[in-house]
Formats: C-alpha cells, structure tokens, sequence
C-alpha cells in the first residue's frame, strides 16, 4: 500500500479513506468502530465517478451491485463489493444481516420549512371548499397565520415540536435536510427560528443545513410597505443573522404576490456580501422572473417552478444552479406539476424536494415524492431516485460528502425488508419498506 494502490488508483503518498480495509488485504485489525453490512440483494445509488450531480440522460443511471457487502469504518463507507469478493475481517467487528434487502443511500430533501409553529388543516378545508393557495394568502392567511403562532411559541417549545418532526422524516429515510426559517417576519422571531435550525444541526443525526427566509411574506406590522420590510431584511435582518452565523444561504419567496425580482435581487445581493449564497423560491405560482434573477446571482437552486417556460429551460443548460421541483406542493394544491421531463430532456440535472411545510405540503415523505415524480412526471425510477438522493445534495452544497454510495462518503442510508426491484420503491407508494435507517454509520431505530 505505501506504494500506491492499483485498484483504487490512490497515489503513493494519498491517504485514501478505505486504506485501513484494502481489499486486497486477508486479514485486517479494524477498530471496533467498523461495521459489515453483508446479505444485501441489491446495493443501490452507487456513485464510483464521484459524481456531484447528475444531469440529462445520466439521470437514468443508477448503478447497483446484485448480491453484496457493505464495510462502514468511522461513521463513513470504507469499502463496498461483491459477497463473493468479502476479504476476511477480524473476528470482533459488528456484522449486521441485510438479509436479501436492499441498501439505498439516504434521501437528500433539500426543500423544507420543518421548523414551523403547527398545522393549518383549516386552510386544507378552505382549499377544498375551493380558494387557491394565492387566495388565502391574500386574504392575510397562510404564512402569516403561521407566524402569529410562532410568535406566541418559545424556543423551547418550537425546538420539541420541530424535532418530532426531523425524527419522523429520518425514519422515513431521509439523512440530510435543508431547513428555511420565513415564519418569523421580524428580526428577533427569525432568529429564533435560526437558532432552533442550530439546535437541530448540533443534536440531530441528521445533515443539516439551514436557510434564512426572511422575505417569505410581508410582515403585518408592514402590510403596504412591501419596500420597508425589503428593507429591513437586507439591513437589518441579514447582517443579525450572519454576525450570529446563523444561515448557510438565503431564500426569498419570488413570485406574483410575494416579492418581485428586484427584491429579490436586492435581497440576494445583500446576503452573497455577507456570504449565504442563494437558494429561492422561484415561478410557483407565475411565470415571474425567478429562473433569470436566480441564474443573475448565481443561487445554488431555484425551488418550485411548476410556472417554468421553455425560455427558462434553456436558459438553465449551462449553470451551476440546480432547479428543484416539488411534487408535493402540485400534489397537496392541485397545481400543476414542475416540467421536469422537459428539464432532463434539456440536459439539466433537477433535484426532487418535500417543501414539507403547514401550508403547501404537510408531508416530507421522500419516497412518496419519488413516487410523485415517476407517476405525474413520467421520470423513471432511476431518474427520481437520483434527483431525490446525489442532486438533491448537490442543492445543498453536500455531494461531495452524501447522496450517493461511494468509498469514503458518509455513510448515510437504509436497509429495506426485501423488495423485488429498485422500482418497487415508488411503485409500492403506500408500503412502507425502510427495515433500519442508519446514519455517520450508526443505526438510529
Ligand atoms: O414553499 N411558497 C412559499 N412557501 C412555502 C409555503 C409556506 C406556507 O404556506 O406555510 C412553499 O410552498
Ligand atoms: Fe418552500
């Protein structure tokens, strides 16, 4: 080995992060942080290019391994490869049995507003006696209900009630999350928010990552001062939020209703000076500027999109910017449906996301967004599977490290009870099939 490795093609010198369990090694002294995975049908999501997304017709590939192992040293992969390859491991290593299910990498939902202050199914009952979602917006409903109750709500309380909520989406086979503050509207209320994100990242298993949505809606305090609540977020709101380093991008809610391009340019502007790069809301409910303001700051997504042109299309080929479509969101409000077969047709690379949130989605279940998307936006299993694991990391700013199986990466994923193919998973969109959730390695139910 201090020669190089031929197999992994490491240099003389590299330290590679499955040295310590090379392969071609008989037998090897691990430490008692390793662990076997073994009796797996099918090891899934494999990603040996190191891949940080995928786009267009790679989307279709999603490499498995029929039959296989898996080796975890330090919360990270170590080594993966055929039962008929296993080396032969010290005897005191904990050995875990798939057996015959198969093992998927984590979820990667990079859309969430899973810190929020309660439900509001009395809107779900407004929605079905017929107003749309813009309807009781205006009416100073929605979001702004939602940050009445926040308000009232103790940090404490919102951090309890917020983490019910990570541990189901973790059980359901999520591993890394974006989460959005926007229920606060004022300074102190959205750093609270901010600060409860913190709390998660700290004592959570979970990958998180946090995002400062201060224009999600105009404040009641400035109800017809649109331009003076711009102005606080960018002047006062964004630099409290960076001198506490609270936000790793920042979000505004770009659409007819909301906040125009020139907000939200101004407000991007503002948080790339205090370095949160930009992750928006863009065309939900219009075709209203958000591709073109997204692509002029260089945000690292542009989420919704079910209002997306062909124009807009084809201004993506080409940029860093990820475009992230939520199915649940057409799904819960009878909107349509983001082009997304289009978009991969174009060759960009979309990430799928719950948007799991009181108003729009009261759901962050991964796998039936998978489900989603194959069933109402004709991607293939394989295509939804990866825009809901490495590019959905790759809007996170992540998939170096997550969303996808690779020597060296976290080890983030699940172990499901057998299944007969990797498009059960979507199909069956109703069955459960998660058996254990494992993530930095260790198991977590
Ligand atoms: O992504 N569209 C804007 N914001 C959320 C909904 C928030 C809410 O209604 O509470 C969304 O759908
Ligand atoms: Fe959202």
């Amino acid at each position: 080995l201090s020669k190089g490795c031929s197999i992994h093609r490491c240099r003389r010198g590299d330290v590679p992060p499955h040295r310590r369990v090379h392969p071609v090694l008989t037998q090897i002294i691990v430490p008692m942080a390793t662990t076997l995975i073994y009796n797996i049908a099918t090891l899934g999501g494999i990603n040996r290019k190191g891949r940080l997304r995928l786009q267009g017709s790679e989307m279709a590939q999603f490499e498995t391994l029929d039959n296989a192992y898996l080796l975890i040293q330090d919360g990270r992969i170590a080594d993966f490869g055929s039962m008929e390859s296993l080396p032969q491991l010290a005897a005191d290593l904990k050995r875990v049995d798939a057996e015959g299910g198969t093992v998927m990498p984590s979820f990667c939902d990079s859309h969430t507003h899973i810190v929020n202050a309660g439900s509001r199914e009395n809107e779900f009952v407004d929605k079905i006696n017929g107003l749309s979602y813009a309807e009781i917006a205006k009416r100073g409903g929605g979001i702004l209900n939602s940050a009445d109750k926040l308000h009232e709500m103790s940090e404490d309380e919102l951090f309890e009630q917020s983490m019910k909520r990570v541990r189901e989406v973790m059980l359901k086979g999520t591993g890394c999350v974006e989460i959005k503050s926007g229920y606060g509207l004022n300074t102190e209320d959205e750093l609270k928010m901010l600060r409860v994100i913190r709390r998660i990242k700290q004592t959570s298993p979970l990958k998180v990552v946090s995002n400062f949505l201060g224009a999600h809606a105009v404040d009641r305090a400035y109800a017809g001062r649109q331009s003076a609540y711009v102005d606080l977020v960018v002047n006062e709101m964004i630099p409290a939020v960076a001198a506490e380093g609270l936000a790793d991008f920042v979000d505004v809610f770009c659409d007819e209703g909301f906040f125009t391009p020139e907000e939200t340019g101004r407000i991007l502007q503002a948080g790339a000076e205090h370095g949160m790069r930009g992750k928006i809301h863009g065309q939900e409910l219009a075709p209203s500027g958000g591709v073109e303001v997204a692509l002029k700051h260089n945000a690292l997504s542009v989420d919704h999109l079910e209002s997306m042109t062909d124009e807009d299309i084809a201004m993506m080929i080409g940029t860093e910017t990820s475009p992230t479509a939520l199915p649940g969101t057409s799904f819960f409000l009878n909107i349509p449906f983001a082009p997304v077969r289009k978009m991969i047709s174009a060759g960009l690379g979309p990430a799928i996301a719950s948007d799991y949130n009181p108003g729009s989605t009261p759901s962050g279940d991964m796998k039936f967004v998978v489900s989603l998307a194959c069933i109402k936006m004709r991607l293939l299993p394989e295509e939804a599977l990866n825009a809901a694991t490495i590019n959905g990391a790759y809007a996170m700013g992540l998939s170096a490290d997550y969303g996808s199986i690779a020597i060296g990466k976290v080890a983030n994923f699940y172990i499901t009870h057998p299944i007969p193919s990797i498009a059960f998973i979507p199909y069956a969109y109703t069955t459960p099939v998660i058996r254990e959730v494992y993530l930095n390695g260790e198991q977590q139910n």
